[in-house]
């Protein structure tokens, strides 16, 4: 991609008049600016990834004491691990001395974090352990020196963080979505592949993209030729309506086709985005594969297909689409003003052995395809927004309702920044 523009005159001031001319105008997409603005994305960061919650691992991939992994977005780490007695902590990846990133490898097993500047030594629950020869500082406890904790909850095996410390309860809100979720019981399943997606564009234009399905139909041939979440509603009402009557009925799973819809502003809390609906996919069609037809063993306690999928957000930046037999969760973070990784989680049945009960590339063709598909018109889109002659369309009325939503949330957010 060709380099996007530096704004050189860039300051609160004109931050906030692009703010206030944006919400003037709430059914068209946002000026450029808000992607090329080194402020806006200090502000970002701040106002929306600091206060969110956040997906950060799955419980799988920490089954013993001392398991640990990061997660990183914007300039900031934190360290997710299990202590010795069983317990889950959210860490900030900053020493308390003079704040070197205390944990180095992505993920593994440890039983300290050692610094590797003075070797302050920290335990997995973030207590300071040991700290080289601070008794000569009269007064110095270590118990004041522990690594920060940021909020975590987990919830059907899946783990999230939010580093705002006010942050209310996010099990309050992710209750709502239990019945739709259970059914697949994450907490026992396994992560078949975890892969990281990263663009050189900003990460709205990642979001955003995820957000519409306006471009499914000409973008995604093999999306769209199974779920009919690519057609307006209208036209694809009676294939809903027959998949709701039949949905519970066939999987046994009572529950599984509510509705609920609490997202951006609407939300129960700043940053605790929840929805869930099902949806349908074209007759004949059994799960999100190329062909259609199944590519792992039911999950959890599914007794059969019912040719639907469950649509979920959890938070504003975690999504999922769950089919009978397999599980693919999003999550967008960002690395840079220009930079975002996506990472794409696949889930199967925990019994589930590779090879034998599924086959990786089955399994994960669609969904590959479909980003490789989506990195393409994202950067294209990307480019197309950094030249000088773009001004900012009028989104369609019901495919691109969520990105006035997320576009009304994202300002009020950027807006409520203090001066
Ligand atoms: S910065 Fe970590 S021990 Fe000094
Ligand atoms: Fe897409």
């Amino acid at each position: 991609m060709s380099n996007p523009p530096i704004i050189l005159d860039d300051g609160i001031d004109r931050m906030s008049d692009f703010i206030s001319q944006a919400r003037h105008k709430p059914g068209f997409a946002l000026p450029a600016y808000f992607y090329q603005s080194s402020l806006v994305y200090q502000n970002e960061l701040s106002a929306i990834f600091l206060k969110s919650w956040i997906y950060a691992g799955h419980v799988s991939e920490l089954p013993n004491p001392g398991d640990f992994q990061q997660v990183e977005f914007g300039s900031d780490s934190f360290i997710v691990v299990r202590d010795k007695q069983g317990e889950l902590h959210a860490l900030a990846n900053v020493c308390r001395h003079r704040g070197a990133r205390v944990c180095e490898e992505k993920a593994g097993n440890c039983k300290t974090f050692v610094c590797p500047y003075h070797c302050w030594t920290y335990n997995m629950d973030g207590s300071l352990r040991a700290a080289r020869h601070m008794e000569a500082l009269e007064g110095f406890d270590r118990a004041d020196y522990g690594l920060k904790k940021v909020k975590l909850c987990e919830f059907e095996g899946l783990i999230f963080i939010n580093c705002n410390p006010d942050a209310p309860d996010f099990s309050g809100p992710l209750a709502n979505i239990r019945p739709q979720l259970a059914g697949y019981n994450l907490p026992q399943a396994k992560i078949a592949l975890k892969r990281t997606y990263s663009f050189d564009s900003n990460w709205k234009f990642c979001l955003e993209n995820y957000l519409e399905c306006y471009h499914c139909a000409t973008a995604h041939p093999a999306y769209a030729k199974l779920h009919t979440f690519e057609d307006r509603a209208c036209n694809v009402q009676e294939q809903l309506d027959a998949l709701w009557a039949r949905s519970e009925k066939v999987t046994g799973i009572e529950g599984l086709i509510k509705e609920h819809r609490r997202i951006f502003n609407n939300a129960e809390a700043f940053g605790a985005c929840i929805s869930a609906h099902r949806y349908g996919l074209y007759e004949g069609n059994q799960t999100g594969s190329m062909d259609g037809k199944p590519v792992a063993p039911l999950m959890g306690s599914f007794e059969d297909f019912d040719g639907g999928a469950g649509d979920f957000q959890i938070g504003p930046l975690t999504y999922m689409l769950n089919y009978p037999d397999h599980c693919v969760l999003y999550r967008f973070l960002p690395r840079g003003l220009h930079e975002t990784e996506m990472e794409l989680v696949w889930f199967v049945r925990g019994d589930a052995e590779e090879g034998k009960d599924y086959k990786l590339d089955r399994l994960t063709d669609l969904w590959h395809r479909t980003t490789l598909e989506d990195a393409y018109i994202i950067s294209r889109n990307a480019e197309g927004v950094h030249s000088k002659l773009f001004e900012p369309g009028p989104f369609h009325p019901e495919f691109e309702s969520i990105l006035q939503q997320f576009n009304a949330w994202y300002l009020a957010a950027l807006a409520d920044i203090p001066d």
